[in-house]
């Protein structure tokens, strides 16, 4: 029997979770959203909230006692990570064989870590990946309101042009232009006005000072700025932080119970509460949210969920890759880690390709150009269920990373001909040239439509939805939160008319 009950309750404080929770706010459903990160409210004994990607500490990783950054090396010496305490930090980074996923763990889910990209795919592709969602209303009413709650702002031109904080993307651009590509600005979360004021010494540093994967302590619009501010401030929702949802039952009343461990700051477990409610969100992220229907689905918790839960996986096409530029091209000591642009060659039918032209700030010019591409990779993963461990194991192949590779060079290959340049082989360990292993973009695992119905309701789970990247079938073709945050206004619009 469950000791609390609520008539809503939200796993997980991500894009979509926000969302949900704010709408059900707005609508007086009091709602109580569980979180197993930290709330990032209180600063350590350096004052600040967040730590220094070049100096990580414990707030840096979730349990972890080294850092694990995307790039482990630079000329090939593990200078990178630090040995570290274990801590409920900010960034996570979840192994599977052949395939890393890093999330944010915290009150705003990859919110609090991201490079704040805020991109709306393009509308054909869209409703390529999602054919049962209405694309005129999307367009027309979601995306567009998913822009303006987030505080999506773009850089002033001018200012980009001449700051030495872009000079990366500006170097980057012109290898592109040699190339016949087109590059295209990229609107962004981070406040930009914030940014000029730091760049004339005007506001204390964050994204000019190399903050970005381990928290912003300024200037960037994270959920906890926005989405979850404005749900609090209804006075109907409710966020408990270090609780772990476990397991999902169904009462005989076809109201649920949800498992939750609270973990302390070591991370032992230090109470297991069970919670009832009428109604269920997740928005646990693409692998929180699979491995709980997963786990209800195999340990027979909720027997009558879809086959599908699980499939449907992928990784955005994510791969990252890094050139070696002559000596007069520099790209700078100082970088901003906002990335602003992007190399738009998604029309090019025979190999469509997104490269998000992205920093690499370690304070003294190194002449490398990074990119995170996204590609068009068709693979798709499935997790399976574990019992030894509990846990979902994700099935995923280096064959299955090695087409988003493939994609990705035939763009960098013309790039590195037509400016006469070559590929770093010292940054991604092993003498790659292309980081396969790892996605910032997990997407799929409960795919809208399939695994729920066409506004995430859950197949056989009446009163359970899904609202959060696990919806999205694997790839959506530019960076994916905006999308996230739109297609949860949409889902909860109809939920709260109908249900
Ligand atoms: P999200 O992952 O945001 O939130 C899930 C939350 O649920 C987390 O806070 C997690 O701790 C919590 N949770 C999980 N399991 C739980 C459980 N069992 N119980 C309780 N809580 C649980 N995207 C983009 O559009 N532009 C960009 O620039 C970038 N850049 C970028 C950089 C980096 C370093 C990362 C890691 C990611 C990005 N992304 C990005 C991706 C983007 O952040 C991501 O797509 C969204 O955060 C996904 O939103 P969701 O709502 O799906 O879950």
């Amino acid at each position: 029997q469950a000791t609390d009950h609520t008539p809503a309750l939200v796993i997980g404080s991500g894009y979509g979770a926000a969302v949900t929770a704010l709408r059900l706010g707005e609508a007086g459903v009091p709602t109580l959203v569980l979180e197993m990160g930290r709330l990032w409210d209180t600063p350590g004994s350096d004052g600040k909230l967040f730590c220094a990607t070049g100096a990580p500490d414990h707030r840096s990783m979730w349990f972890r006692t080294r850092t694990e950054a995307p790039l482990a090396q630079f000329l090939w010496l593990d200078v990178v990570n630090r040995d570290i305490s274990a801590y409920p930090g900010v960034l996570d980074r979840v192994r599977f064989d052949h395939m890393s996923v890093y999330v944010g763990r915290g009150v705003g889910g990859g919110s609090l870590v991201n490079g704040g990209m805020a991109v709306t795919p393009q509308r054909a592709y869209f409703s390529e990946v999602l054919p049962a969602v209405d694309a005129a209303a999307m367009y027309d009413t979601y995306f567009p309101r998913a822009r303006q709650m987030l505080g999506v702002n773009t850089v002033n031109p001018a200012w980009f042009e001449s700051t030495e904080w872009y000079r990366f993307t500006r170097i980057s651009r012109k290898h592109a232009d040699n190339t016949g590509l087109r590059t295209t600005f990229v609107p962004n979360v981070y406040d930009f006005g914030y940014m000029e004021r730091e760049a004339a010494g005007q506001a204390v540093k964050s994204a000019l000072a190399g903050e970005v994967i381990y928290g912003n302590n300024h200037g960037k619009r994270s959920l906890d700025r926005t989405y979850l501010a404005a749900a609090l401030g209804t006075g109907n929702v409710t966020i408990e932080t270090l609780h772990r949802a476990r397991a999902i039952r169904r009462q005989p009343d076809g109201t649920y119970v949800v498992t939750a461990d609270r973990i302390d700051p070591a991370g032992t477990v230090v109470a297991t509460r069970e919670i009832g409610c009428t109604r269920l969100f997740l928005g646990a992220g693409s692998l929180g949210t699979t491995e709980l229907l997963l786990r209800a689905r195999e340990s027979g918790a909720l027997p009558d969920l879809s086959a599908d839960i699980g499939t449907g996986w992928g990784t955005n096409g994510n791969v990252m890759t890094a050139r070696a530029n002559h000596v007069w091209d520099t790209v700078g000591a100082n970088q901003s880690t906002m990335p602003v642009m992007g190399i738009d060659d998604w029309s090019n039918t025979a190999n469509p390709v997104f490269a998000e032209i992205a920093p690499l700030p370690m304070g003294f010019e190194h002449w490398i150009s990074l990119y995170l591409a996204i590609t068009r990779n068709p693979e798709r993963g499935t997790f399976r269920y574990d019992a030894a461990t509990d846990s979902a194991r994700l099935d995923w192949t280096q064959a299955q990373s090695q087409v988003s590779v493939d994609a990705a060079k035939k763009l960098f290959d013309r790039i590195n001909l037509r400016n006469a340049t070559i590929y770093r082989y010292d940054l991604f360990g092993g003498n790659k040239t292309f980081a396969d292993d790892f996605t910032y973009h997990p997407l799929g695992g409960c795919v809208l439509g399939r695994a729920t119905d066409a506004y995430g309701r859950v197949r056989g789970a009446p009163g359970v939805y899904v609202t959060d990247g696990a919806l999205v079938p694997g790839s959506i073709g530019v960076n994916p939160f905006v999308t996230i945050t739109a297609l949860a206004e949409r889902n909860i619009e109809r939920v709260l008319a109908e249900d």
